[in-house]
């Protein structure tokens, strides 16, 4: 938790941008995992986390924009609870770590907000994202509970993402962290992409870093040799020689700041000719937008940089053809890198998506496009100093895509499709990393974590004896 007076600092910011009305945050719930009382691990919901600090369920936090009362609503731990669970401080203690004076019993919060919707004053709230929290504000504002997300305030949405959206020092140190954990997790992942390992083995063990730093992981890890499916959480495949393992793994801090990388590694440790190629064009892609990125600049335009070096290389290759300008602006590079080149990133790994990735990636002057592939950027936005992005360009060949674009002829002009076949046993390749704007240009977050292909060779080259001595964690 940080000092009282960040979060009092961050309300205090709050109540400059929103003039009427009460501010609802609800903290998450326990959420059951196969039965009510065998619960997921904890997850604080990350704007009461941002605004009231405390990473317990059980509470409730209420702003009054208008005479400025901030309420925390909970209750005290019963007997019966401190068996089960162990003594908690009173909610009186836990509201002044947070700068808070004014507690009240949980169930107070309904006369509250009863209260304010009589007087006919705006309730804001933000769109909630589990089904919990949307029936208990359908409860208060007696509204349907289907209703609720699209009732959401977009007065405190687009506050809310003006102030989270920039990153203060504190919070750049605690992302920072998280990404140092992420270095121990990928080195750790390279050294053990053996043949003969399986994926679960390694896929447990990088988990098991973040959990033993203090984690858990800011996503499932995504590891696999068929690294072309995107978000491959299956871990079952045997490593073997000639593959490529794609390994995207991130973790949290205790104040839930995250990070997200992706590493790709030769199984054996060693690349070939031909993953080398297509690994050399990925990366010119990673480092080209990554020194390009600076304030002012649409990160869109960054996504474009990266789908024309991604195109310049496949022509090269001899995978595409003809023009890349005209290659790029028909989509054609979709084939091959179907996502976007990255989003926010703060508590939350998609930072701010829940309330809306429009509200997030774009706005009055970038709006999303609607081309297939580019439609997934997630953030298109001007650049602000303080915004934390990922930058995580790709190559894929992914079967299903090259046989549909193929018999629609699609992009023919651009695609050399017999040689393009040849690739359907390749797997993909993905680079991320996590990038400040700064006041000037950008910095790259966190220890440095093998990258180039004589890097990523050195450490896979490396055996994990340090595992025999879990005294180093
Ligand atoms: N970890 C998922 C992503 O990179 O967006
Ligand atoms: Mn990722
Ligand atoms: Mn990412």
């Amino acid at each position: 938790m940080f000092a009282k007076e960040v979060y009092s600092e961050r309300r205090n910011r709050l109540k400059k941008e929103m003039h009427s009305g009460i501010g609802l945050f609800p903290a998450n719930q326990e959420a059951a995992f196969n039965y009510p009382a065998n619960t997921y691990s904890y997850r604080q919901d990350s704007h009461f986390s941002y605004f009231f600090g405390i990473n317990h369920p059980g509470f409730f936090g209420l702003i009054d924009f208008e005479s400025g009362e901030e309420f925390l609503f909970g209750n005290d731990f019963e007997l019966d609870d401190i068996i089960w669970m162990g003594p908690q401080p009173s909610v009186v203690d836990q509201a002044a770590r947070v700068g808070i004076d004014k507690t009240r019993p949980y169930a107070d919060i309904a006369s509250h907000v009863t209260a304010a919707l009589q007087k006919g004053r705006m309730v804001h709230y933000l769109p909630p994202y589990r089904g919990e929290t949307a029936i208990e504000l359908a409860k208060l504002l007696g509204e349907p509970v289907n209703e609720i997300r699209a009732d959401a305030s977009i007065d405190l949405i687009k506050a809310v993402v003006k102030l989270k959206e920039i990153k203060d020092a504190l919070e750049v140190a605690e992302i920072e962290k998280a990404v140092d954990i992420a270095w121990l997790m990928h080195t750790t992942a390279m050294k053990m992409a053996k043949p003969g390992m399986i994926e679960q083995e390694i896929a447990g063990t990088i988990e098991g870093i973040a959990l033993s730093h203090g984690g858990p992981v800011s996503f499932p890890v995504i590891l696999s040799v068929d690294g072309q499916t995107l978000h491959n959480h299956n871990h079952g495949n045997v490593l073997k020689t000639g593959r490529m393992l794609v390994v995207d793994g991130g973790t949290e801090t205790s104040t839930l700041y995250a990070s997200d990388i992706t590493r790709t590694v030769p199984v054996g440790g060693k690349f070939n000719q031909r993953q080398k190629e297509i690994y050399e064009i990925v990366l010119k892609a990673n480092t080209e937008t990554i020194k390009a990125t600076k304030p002012g600049i649409e990160y869109r335009e960054m996504h474009m940089l990266a789908a024309r070096t991604i195109a310049e290389g496949l022509k090269g290759l001899g995978l595409m053809k003809g023009n890349v300008d005209d290659a790029v602006a028909a989509g054609a590079h979709t084939l091959f890198f179907p996502h976007g080149l990255g989003h926010m990133m703060g508590m939350d790994v998609h930072d701010l998506e829940g309330v809306g990735e429009n509200h997030v990636g774009y706005d009055e002057h970038t709006k999303r496009a609607t081309q297939f592939g580019t439609a997934y950027l997630r953030l298109g936005k001007k650049l602000k100093p303080g915004f934390v992005l990922t930058n995580e360009p790709g190559i894929y060949f992914i079967p299903a895509l090259i046989d549909k674009f193929r018999s629609e002829g699609q992009f023919k002009d651009f695609v050399n499709y017999d040689k393009v076949e040849t690739y359907k046993d390749f797997g993909g390749i993905r680079i991320e990393d996590d990038v400040l704007v700064t006041d000037k240009g950008h910095r790259v977050l966190g220890k440095p974590i093998p990258k180039t292909v004589a890097e990523v060779e050195e450490t896979a080259a490396q055996s994990r004896e340090w595992l025999k001595f879990p005294g180093v964690f």
